[in-house]
């Protein structure tokens, strides 16, 4: 966030802190039970969120030179995204235009990507550049057979795609909404990628991303973790659109109470999370971005796999065994403490034995996120 919001923020942080409060939402939420494991509710959320709507992808630095590529399956479109030698940003169904094969997988750095199965050729621009039975496919007009575009988007250092085609192209600035100039004030472009977890939970895509939504549990959850770090059930809130952004003091403000407002620096005191709609999480921790993104199974409501990825500062000279002791706490405190509780949450929804969960005042975000799924779903409850 720019220095006048950061110092906004701490302002604030300090006035809930002495009054003991915390920013409020404006009700009591309820939300049911059925939508963390409903086969109907997990169509309709791929089809209106993470088809139609713009999909986070991490940060530019995935992709930093002309050439490079990264795949993923977001939600069932395979997608294939690259860098061209002119230094745009595109994105492809992953579809060989033959009979359909992946034409890339993983990432790389690549001149041009050779189907697997009978080694068509494309382009990191999508065009088809030949066949490799020239009589075989005569008549084949090569300029209509290219990868299928899908909309991506770069800015703020930031990766979008939609994962369907057609459709309008993506603003991100729109996308973003109130937290753009954040976003814009992060540099994220100069934190290149350190480490990339990924895990599957047996646990609806919406418990990974409520993980992160509040800071209420954290006293109790993780009082043997992160707990001593943190000033329990405090917060700043800010919505973004559908996104949202939550700021929770660590114990080591305190350090900032005394100085001159104009001289305090909250980055290593204050740990802003972003809620990216739908299902990613840009955490502003101490010197360094982590991101979580969470996508549904396929077949199975009460499954995901969640990503957790590191950017580190380009210019930190920090040695390595720092940074593998910042994903060694992110990794034992969500996988080891959240996860496991939620998975018995996940059975616990699915036992019918209870209709409803309901979220606090005291859980601005976490309220947000999900009434920004029913406005995006245009349902109800
Ligand atoms: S499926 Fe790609 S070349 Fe045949
Ligand atoms: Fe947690």
């Amino acid at each position: 966030m720019d220095r006048q919001e950061e110092l906004a923020v701490g302002r604030r942080l300090f006035g809930h802190i002495d009054g003991r409060t915390t920013d409020l939402a404006d009700a009591l939420f309820r939300n049911r039970t059925i939508n963390y494991s409903c086969r109907e509710r997990a169509a309709v959320e791929r089809d209106r969120l993470f088809r139609a709507l713009p999909i986070f992808m991490g940060l530019s630095t995935r992709l930093p030179k002309p050439g490079d590529f990264l795949t993923e399956d977001v939600a069932g479109m395979p997608v294939l995204m690259t860098r061209g030698a002119d230094g745009q940003v595109r994105a492809f169904a992953n579809i060989c235009r033959h009979r359909g094969a992946p034409v890339a997988t993983g990432c790389g750095n690549a001149r041009a990507f050779v189907c697997p199965y009978h080694g068509w050729t494309y382009d990191s621009a999508g065009k088809l550049l030949g066949t490799t039975d020239k009589v075989g496919f005569e008549g084949l007009d090569h300029g209509a057979h290219g990868l299928v575009p899908l909309p991506a988007a770069e800015k703020h250092g930031m990766l979008y795609i939609r994962a369907q085609p057609g459709g309008e192209p993506i603003d991100i600035d729109a996308v973003l909404g109130a937290i753009a100039p954040d976003m814009a004030a992060l540099r994220l472009d100069s934190h290149p990628l350190y480490s990339t977890d990924k895990v599957t939970p047996r646990i609806n895509w919406k418990f990974a991303i409520d993980t992160f939504l509040e800071g209420y549990h954290i006293p109790h959850l993780h009082r043997k973790t992160i707990a001593p770090y943190f000033v329990g059930n405090c917060g700043v809130f800010k919505s973004g659109g559908l996104n949202g952004r939550l700021s929770v003091p660590k114990t080591t403000i305190e350090s900032q109470r005394t100085m001159a407002e104009d001289t305090r620096d909250y980055r290593r005191h204050v740990v802003s999370i972003y809620q990216l709609f739908p299902n990613a999480l840009l955490i502003w921790q101490l010197d360094h971005v982590e991101i979580w993104r969470a996508f549904p199974d396929r077949d199975d409501p009460s499954r995901c796999e969640v990503e957790m990825t590191i950017y580190r500062p380009a210019e930190s000279t920090r040695p390595d065994s720092y940074w593998e002791k910042n994903r060694d706490i992110a990794i034992r405190t969500v996988m080891e403490e959240d996860f496991p509780l939620g998975e018995r949450m996940q059975i616990g929804f699915e036992s019918g034995a209870t209709e409803e969960v309901i979220y606090g005042r005291n859980e601005p975000l976490l309220v947000h996120f999900h009434r920004s799924i029913r406005n995006a779903l245009g349902v109800r409850a």
